[in-house]
């Protein structure tokens, strides 16, 4: 009698992108109360080699797949790491995952950070709430590779301290002299004793040349349209700003339409977009 084989098998890894391959979960960090980082390993294929900015679908078996970041190391590409919010169905029941669980894989997907381009030139990441995780991965490739790059000045900005992502490691950051890191909440409160108010005020005061400045932004889309805005009013010029979108996504290989606008498709085409090829697209969720 013929019998199916395990799920393992079945999604033994292929050069196919529309097929998940299975990955085991190895730990779960809650980072807030809405928030959780899974670690990942592939249980049959090689490591996913990945850039920053780039990104997956997961596939929560029996529920959807959705697509997210990669927020772990890119040199350290053994182990895939996402950090997602529990915002509905599928990243609820992730979120939810404990170590041994088994989730499908498709990617990486998508452009990345300009980190090339970046050499040599100041770079100024501004990131608002879950903005930090996609944003991670460029931070670890620049803080691994400092001295091909200028100033490098980090904004964070998030609602209060239990929306902070990645306390420690900010506070790592924070605590080094090659970078200027800067975090805020929008509101204030008896365990916090730094700035308040929105990120997008700390672009005015940042040190950094804005004609030979890089820029990378992601978070929600109002935030990154008045960082955009604070960021073109110092002087960087638009080409120099760089954004990560979000929009509805299924196929992620520019096949299904869902994420197209006019002849841009935000799953191959982005989600890194230079500022001037999306401006018209802020604001606009499906068309
Ligand atoms: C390229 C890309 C990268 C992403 N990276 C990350 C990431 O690193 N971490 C992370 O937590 N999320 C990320 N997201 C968003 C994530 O894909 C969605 O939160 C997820 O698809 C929601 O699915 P769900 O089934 O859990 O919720 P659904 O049931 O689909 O939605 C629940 C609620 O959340 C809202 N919602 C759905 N998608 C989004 C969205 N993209 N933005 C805001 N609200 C939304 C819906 O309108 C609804 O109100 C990314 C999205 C894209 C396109
Ligand atoms: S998600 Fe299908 S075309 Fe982009």
């Amino acid at each position: 009698m013929q019998t199916n084989p395990p799920v393992a098998e079945r999604l033994a890894p292929a050069a196919d992108p529309m097929l998940p391959v299975p990955y085991r979960v190895e730990g779960v960090r809650s980072e807030t109360y809405d928030t959780a980082t899974l670690e990942m390993r592939p249980l049959a294929s090689p490591p996913l080699v990945f850039q920053p900015g780039q990104f997956n679908m997961l596939y929560l078996f029996g529920s959807g797949e959705v697509p997210i970041s990669i927020s772990g190391d890119p040199a350290r590409p053994t182990s895939l790491v996402h950090t997602l919010r529990a915002v509905g169905t599928v990243t609820r029941g992730l979120c939810a995952l404990r170590t041994g669980a088994t989730v499908g894989i498709r990617g990486p997907f998508g452009t990345a950070w300009p980190m090339a381009e970046a050499r040599g030139r100041d770079v100024v990441l501004v990131a608002g709430g879950i903005g930090l995780a996609p944003l991670r991965p460029a931070i670890y490739h620049l803080l691994a590779n400092r001295a091909q790059y200028g100033r490098i000045t980090i904004l964070y900005g998030a609602r209060s301290t239990q929306d902070m992502l990645f306390k420690k490691e900010l506070e790592r950051w924070r605590s080094r002299l090659d970078i200027e890191v800067q975090v805020t909440l929008d509101r204030a409160s008896t365990d916090w004793q730094g700035q308040v108010g929105v990120v997008t005020q700390l672009v005015r005061r940042a040190g950094f040349y804005p004609p030979d400045t890089i820029a990378m932004t992601c978070g929600p889309e109002i935030m990154i349209r008045f960082a955009v805005r604070e960021l073109l009013g110092r002087g960087v010029p638009d080409e120099q700003v760089f954004v990560s979108l979000e929009r509805n996504m299924k196929c992620a290989v520019g096949f299904c339409g869902h994420c197209q606008f006019g002849s841009d498709f935000v799953c191959k085409d982005g989600p890194v977009f230079a500022y001037p090829r999306v401006e018209t697209l802020f604001g606009l969720w499906e068309v």
